[in-house]
């Protein structure tokens, strides 16, 4: 049985989780709207793979006879006016997901919550993944800078 504080936290991930695939995919309609089909096409993935994430720990939380709670999510800030200022958000929030996965690892072991910290390892090995992957969009798109060709040609390849 997991503890209280614990579900509680796994809880808050869930809305995070949630929350993370929403900023997706109002970053997927903004792409889709400015004619950029192959990033709209990776970031709704992003939206997809959000969304498994928060199962995972859904149905992780009901194995261990948690409660799951649904908690609210707030709407995204869609105030966005280039593709940069879309992925340099992302970036910046692929860190805060790492840091509250590290967070709940740090509470997992405090509390020698030790299937739990297994269960977390998964999403710290993502973690790293994630990062790594936006990191290399956001590399490509500062060295295409203004050349249209060349953010066609990125697009064809997402
Ligand atoms: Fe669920 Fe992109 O972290």
């Amino acid at each position: 049985m997991i503890s209280t504080t614990m579900a509680t936290a796994l809880n808050e991930q869930i809305k995070w989780e949630m929350y993370s695939a929403n900023l997706y995919l109002a970053m997927s309609a903004y792409l889709q709207d400015a004619g950029l089909t192959g990033f709209s096409h990776w970031m709704r993935i992003q939206y997809q793979e959000e969304t498994a994430h928060a199962l995972k720990f859904y149905d992780f939380l009901l194995s261990r006879g948690g409660q799951v709670t649904m908690l609210s999510i707030d709407a995204p800030d869609a105030n966005w006016s280039n593709i940069l200022e879309i992925f340099e958000e992302t970036l910046s929030h692929e860190q805060e997901v790492t840091r509250r996965i590290n967070e709940l690892v740090h509470l997992a072991k405090e509390e020698r919550d030790f299937a739990t910290d297994i269960f977390l390892q998964w999403f710290v090995t993502e973690q790293v993944e994630e990062e790594d992957s936006v990191h290399d969009i956001l590399d490509s798109l500062k060295r295409i800078g203004t050349d249209a060709t060349g953010l066609y040609q990125f697009d064809l390849e997402l």
